[in-house]
C-alpha cells in the first residue's frame, strides 16, 4: 500500500508535503511513532501581511525559505489597511522627503528615532514606484501618474498646510498590495505553511534554533529547525474592546519573545484612531477626511477648528481623537451619547464611489446608511501598536543591553525600529512595512553565510504540548470569552485616549487577577481538527500578558506624549521623558529601563497643528 500512496503524490516537491507524506506512511505502518513532524529550513517567516512577504520577496532564490501564517496569507490584516501608502512624490504638488521626515518626526512627538524616519522618507520613492512594477493598481491622476491625497499630520514646508501625500487604490491600498506581494512570493516558489499557528520560540543564550508551531487544521505540534527567523506576527489591537483590527491580531510573535527574555519598547503608546464606527471599531478610513470630509458635534460645528487651526480635520489621529473625547466629554457628542458625526455629504456619490467605495458599503451595510446622503457616526477606536520588539535598521532583534539576538529579526507592527515615536501618522504603516521588511530581507540572506544551525534542545516540543494538555484538563475555571471580555472592556475604559494613575492601577488589578483566573480557564472544544478554541483560549494568554505590560509601561511614564495622554501629567516633559521605555520579564514581574531617542536633525519642539 506504501508505494501507492507515495506514487499518487509524486508530482508535490516542497518539503512540507514531503514530510506529510513521510507521516501518511508512519500512519498507515500502525503509527509506529506518536510523530512530531519536524521541518528544516533556512529562513522562516512567521507572519504572511505586507512585512513578511516584502522579506519573503527580497530573500527568495537565495536561501531555503519558509513562510508560515495562522490565517490563509491574503487573509492577513494587512489587507485592511485602507487609506494608502505615504510617499512624497510630489504628483499633485510639490513635496519633499525632507518634509515627509520632519511630519514622521513631529508627528511622533519627537520620541521617532530620526535615522529610521529618513530612510522611510527616502526609500518611499523607490518602494512605492517598485510596487507599481509589480502591478499595484494605484489610482491614477488624468496624466496616469500614482494620484495622491492628503492625509492626517502630512503637511508641506514643514507643517504649514496639508499636502498631498498618500498613494492609494480607493480606499483599499493594503488590500491590493498584499494581494500583489503574495503574487509575487508564489511566483518565487515561497514554501507556505498557512494556517500554522506560532506556539514557542526556541531561544537560549541569545540564540536561536527554530520554534513551535500548531497546525490549526489538524491539532499537531510541528518543529522547526531554522537558522533565521522573522517574526512578521503584527499588532495585538484586540487587547481592547473598541479596535479595528481583525480577530488575528493577538500579539503572539510579541508575547512569546518577551517570554523568551527579550523586552518590549514603547509599548505604552497604543493609537487611537479617530474615526471607527461607532459601537463596532470598524475603521473609516482618515481618507475620508483626506477627500474633504468634516467631523461635526451635536451643534452641527466643525470643532477640529478649534483643536488645531492649521490641520483641522487632518490633524494627526492622536490630536483628533483626543478633539472627539473631549467633545464628548463637554456633553457635545450626538443626542449626549459617545460619539460625533463624519460629514461626506458635500463630498457627492461619484468621489465617494470613486475614491470611497470600501467604507462606504461600510456604513451602508454595518448602519444602513448611504454616506451622501448622511452623517456617518463615529468613535475613537484601536487601530495600531507603536510599541513592539525592540530592532536596529536591519530588522534584528536587539536585547536589553542591546545586543544582536542571533538568527532572530523582526518587521512590521509587530516590531519597534521607533520609526513611528510616541503617534504614527496614517499611511506610513504601509510605507513601513514595505521599506523596513525588504531591509530585514536583505539582511537575513547577508547573514545567513555567518549564521551556523544550533542544534535543537532535546524534546523541544514538550512544554507545547505540556500545556496543551494542561489546558484541556482544567474543568472548574472561567471561559476563555469571559476573561477576554473582561480584558477588552478594562483596557478601552481605563486605558485608552486618555489615562490616569487613578484608571491605569484599576486597570493593573483586573488584568493581573486575569492573570491569575486565565490559570483555571476551561473551554469546550477538545479535538484536533480546526479547534479555534484552544488556539483563542492560548491567544489569550498573549492579550492578558501584553495589557499587563502596557499598563505598567503606561504607569511609568509621567508625562502626555503622543498616543500616550497623561490628565495627570498634562505635559510633555523632554527633560526626563525624551527616551524609549524598554520593559522586560523579570521572575513573575517585570523590569523597566529607557534608552536615548535618536535625534539627528529636528530638536524637539512644541507641537502646535
Ligand atoms: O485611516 C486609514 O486609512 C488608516 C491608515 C493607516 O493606518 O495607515
Amino acid at each position: 500500500m506504501f508505494p501507492d500512496v507515495f506514487f499518487s503524490f509524486s508530482l508535490i516537491i516542497h518539503c512540507r508535503e514531503i514530510n506529510r507524506i513521510i507521516k501518511i506512511a508512519e500512519v498507515l505502518f500502525q503509527d509506529i511513532l506518536k510523530y512530531t513532524m519536524q521541518y528544516t529550513h533556512d529562513i522562516v517567516i512567521i507572519g504572511a501581511g505586507l512585512a513578511g512577504l516584502r522579506a519573503a520577496v527580497e530573500a527568495a532564490g537565495n536561501a531555503d525559505i519558509a513562510l508560515i501564517s495562522k490565517v490563509f496569507p491574503t487573509r492577513s490584516h494587512s489587507g485592511a489597511a485602507q487609506g494608502g501608502i505615504a510617499g512624497a512624490l510630489g504628483n499633485e504638488e510639490e513635496d519633499s522627503w525632507e518634509w515627509h521626515m520632519y511630519d514622521t518626526v513631529k508627528g511622533g512627538d519627537f520620541l521617532t528615532d530620526q535615522d529610521a524616519a529618513a530612510i522611510l522618507a527616502k526609500d518611499a520613492f523607490r518602494a512605492i514606484y517598485e510596487l507599481e512594477h509589480m502591478g499595484v493598481p494605484f489610482n491614477r491622476t488624468p496624466d496616469g501618474r500614482i494620484a495622491q491625497r492628503a492625509f492626517g499630520g502630512h503637511a508641506r514646508e514643514f507643517g504649514k498646510a496639508p499636502v498631498k501625500r498618500a498613494c492609494h487604490a480607493a480606499d483599499r491600498t493594503g488590500r491590493v498590495i498584499l494581494d500583489t506581494l503574495y503574487g509575487e512570493a508564489v511566483r518565487k516558489g515561497i514554501t507556505v505553511y498557512e494556517e500554522f499557528y506560532l506556539m514557542d520560540l526556541l531561544i537560549t543564550n541569545n540564540q536561536l534554533a527554530g520554534f513551535i508551531a500548531y497546525e490549526l487544521a489538524t491539532g499537531e505540534i510541528h518543529v522547526f529547525h531554522s537558522r533565521i527567523i522573522l517574526l512578521a506576527t503584527g499588532g495585538f489591537g484586540k487587547v481592547f474592546k473598541t479596535t479595528s483590527n481583525c480577530f488575528a491580531n493577538t500579539g503572539d510573535g510579541v508575547y512569546l519573545a518577551y517570554k523568551a527574555g527579550i523586552p518590549l519598547q514603547d509599548m505604552e503608546f497604543v493609537q487611537i484612531h479617530p474615526t471607527g464606527i461607532y459601537g463596532l471599531g470598524v475603521l473609516i478610513s482618515e481618507a475620508a477626511r483626506g477627500e474633504g470630509g468634516i467631523l461635526r458635534n451635536r451643534h452641527g460645528e466643525r470643532f477640529m477648528e478649534k483643536y488645531a487651526p492649521a490641520l483641522k480635520d487632518l490633524a494627526p489621529r492622536d490630536v483628533v481623537s483626543r478633539a472627539i473625547s473631549q467633545e464628548i466629554q463637554n456633553g457635545n457628542g450626538i443626542n449626549g451619547e459617545d460619539y460625533v458625526y463624519l460629514d461626506l455629504t458635500h463630498l457627492g456619490d461619484k468621489r465617494i464611489s470613486e475614491k470611497l467605495s470600501d467604507i462606504s458599503s461600510f456604513v451602508k451595510i454595518y448602519l444602513g446608511i448611504n454616506p451622501a446622503e448622511e452623517l456617518i457616526p463615529v468613535q475613537p477606536t484601536c487601530h495600531y501598536m507603536m510599541g513592539g520588539i525592540p530592532t536596529n535598521l536591519d530588522g534584528q532583534v536587539l536585547t536589553i543591553d542591546r545586543q544582536i539576538v542571533r538568527g532572530l529579526y523582526a518587521a512590521g507592527e509587530c516590531a519597534c525600529v521607533s520609526v513611528h515615536g510616541a503617534n504614527r501618522l496614517g499611511c506610513n504603516s504601509l510605507l513601513d512595512l514595505v521599506v523596513f521588511g525588504r531591509r530585514a530581507g536583505m539582511k537575513m540572506i547577508q547573514d545567513l553565510k555567518r549564521i551556523h544551525w544550533i542544534p535543537l534542545p532535546a524534546h523541544p516540543e514538550k512544554a507545547t504540548i505540556d500545556k496543551i494538555n494542561r489546558l484541556k484538563k482544567n474543568r472548574t475555571g472561567e471561559k476563555t470569552w469571559i476573561l477576554r471580555n473582561e480584558l477588552q472592556k478594562t483596557m478601552t475604559k481605563y486605558c485608552s485616549v486618555f489615562r490616569n494613575e487613578t484608571e491605569l492601577t484599576t486597570a493593573l488589578t483586573i488584568v493581573q487577577n486575569l492573570l491569575q483566573r486565565y490559570e483555571n480557564v476551561v473551554f469546550d472544544n477538545h479535538g484536533e481538527t480546526f479547534n479555534t478554541d484552544l488556539m483563542e483560549t492560548i491567544e489569550l494568554e498573549s492579550l492578558l500578558n501584553l495589557a499587563n505590560v502596557i499598563i505598567v509601561s503606561a504607569l511609568a511614564r509621567k508625562e502626555s506624549r503622543g498616543a500616550h495622554c497623561r490628565d495627570d501629567y498634562p505635559e510633555r516633559d523632554d527633560q526626563n521623558w525624551l527616551k524609549h521605555t524598554l520593559i522586560r520579564k523579570k521572575g513573575n514581574g517585570q523590569q523597566l529601563s529607557y534608552k536615548p531617542v535618536t535625534i539627528s536633525r529636528f530638536t524637539p519642539k512644541p507641537r502646535i497643528y
